[in-house]
């Protein structure tokens, strides 16, 4: 029913992939697939879509612009993933192998790209990845909802291009549609804190948040890919390893709540906003809640409510809540439970056999203490 004009879509074959140096060249072979992704939208679109020349050009640099520039954690995983599952099943890891994985890949950078464009405007911030956030560059503005949109529908495309012709494909589209909506959710539960009072602001509501908002997409979607792309199909394979990832988002979203405070922008490549902003984050909640030794004195706590969520970046009140996490011991409280979640994950290993093992210890391990 889609097939308008005739012979759309035009489906990928293995020569049409490049070369992937997956031991020679692993962030070189896999930021090329980018490259031949939005070269085949940009081909695609004016011939398929009677796109005129400037909107086309719009489409290649706003791609450009916003996929580019991350760590590739999320992406890079899926090819990691996919490579020791195919070994394990005695499949064979040929280069069309490769750059399948590393398309689903882009596929949850992609995903990750445009709901980062839509949650800049929403947050209202600065800067992302080192450089203006898209609706704040010149002539962008709110052109910039619409090419979040665009984004994600083009993740679809990418899908039809690459998988229409597998049995996997429904799943990995089932796969994308459902961890969009778990994201959204998240992103709801996250907005709403606006309309709330810090009190509602639980650890119970932070756990809620984040791994609605973040493990999903973050570290679940990686593995599942690459799982479907195997050809696995058990349920409990699913279930065991989502119980270890989701653990390893919430983990990575308590790194990103420290980093907001305690990281510098150099390092973060953003400006932390969430004291600003009235963020339920991992500090806040275990300040506010009476969790750190020594607990919050009534008057800290009047402080927090008095400034939390009310006070400007860089102003007297900002850093008189920093300095209040401070006599708190917060930070310390903070590598405290990064290795408590470290140990539990590490307990986790009996529990899965489908999935082996080294694929959730280098996820782990590209992610423990990390600095940016
Ligand atoms: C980043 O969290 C937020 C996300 C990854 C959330 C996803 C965004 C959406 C679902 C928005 C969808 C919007 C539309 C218009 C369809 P954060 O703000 O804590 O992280 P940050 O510090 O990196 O900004
Ligand atoms: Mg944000």
């Amino acid at each position: 029913a889609t097939a308008w004009p005739a012979g759309k879509p035009v489906l990928a074959t293995p020569a049409d992939y490049p070369r992937y140096d997956y031991a020679g060249d692993p962030k070189g072979s896999f930021e090329a697939i980018c490259d031949m992704l939005i070269a085949e939208v940009k081909a695609e679109l004016p011939a398929l879509y009677e796109l005129p020349e400037r909107e086309n050009g719009w489409i290649e640099r706003m791609l450009q612009y916003n996929t580019k520039g991350g760590k590739m954690t999320r992406g890079l995983m899926v090819v990691e993933a996919g490579k020791v599952l195919f070994e394990r099943r005695g499949q064979p890891v040929d280069n069309t192998t490769l750059c399948k994985l590393a398309v689903l890949g882009w596929c949850i950078e992609w995903l990750q790209a445009w709901l980062l464009v839509a949650d800049d405007m929403m947050d209202d911030s600065v800067t992302r990845r080192g450089q203006p956030c898209w609706y704040r560059r010149d002539g962008v503005g709110s052109i910039a909802i619409n090419d979040a949109v665009t984004i994600e529908a083009l993740v679809y495309k990418v899908l039809k291009r690459h998988f229409a012709a597998e049995r996997c494909y429904v799943r990995l589209v089932d796969l994308m549609l459902e961890t969009t909506l778990q994201t959204e959710l998240g992103q709801l539960l996250d907005t709403m804190c606006d309309n709330l009072t810090l009190a509602d602001f639980s650890l119970d509501r932070w756990r809620a948040i984040v791994t609605y908002k973040t493990a999903f997409y973050s570290f679940y979607l990686s593995v599942a890919f690459a799982m479907t792309y195997a050809g696995i199909e058990e349920q409990g394979a699913y279930d065991a390893a989502r119980t270890i990832l989701i653990k390893m988002g919430v983990y990575f979203q308590a790194q990103d709540d420290y980093l907001d405070c305690y990281g510098t922008p150099e390092q973060i490549g953003k400006i932390g906003t969430d004291i600003e902003s009235k963020k339920c984050g991992w500090l806040f909640c275990n300040a506010y809640n009476g969790l750190t030794t020594p607990p919050i004195s009534p008057q800290q706590k009047a402080l927090l409510d008095a400034q939390y969520g009310k006070c400007k970046v860089g102003s007297a009140a900002e850093k008189s809540i920093k300095a209040l996490y401070e006599e708190l011991n917060l930070e310390k409280q903070y590598r405290a439970y990064e290795q408590a979640c470290y140990d539990e994950i590490m307990a986790l290993r009996p529990t899965v056999t489908e999935v082996p093992w080294e694929v959730f210890e280098v996820f782990l391990k590209k992610i423990f203490k990390r600095s940016k």
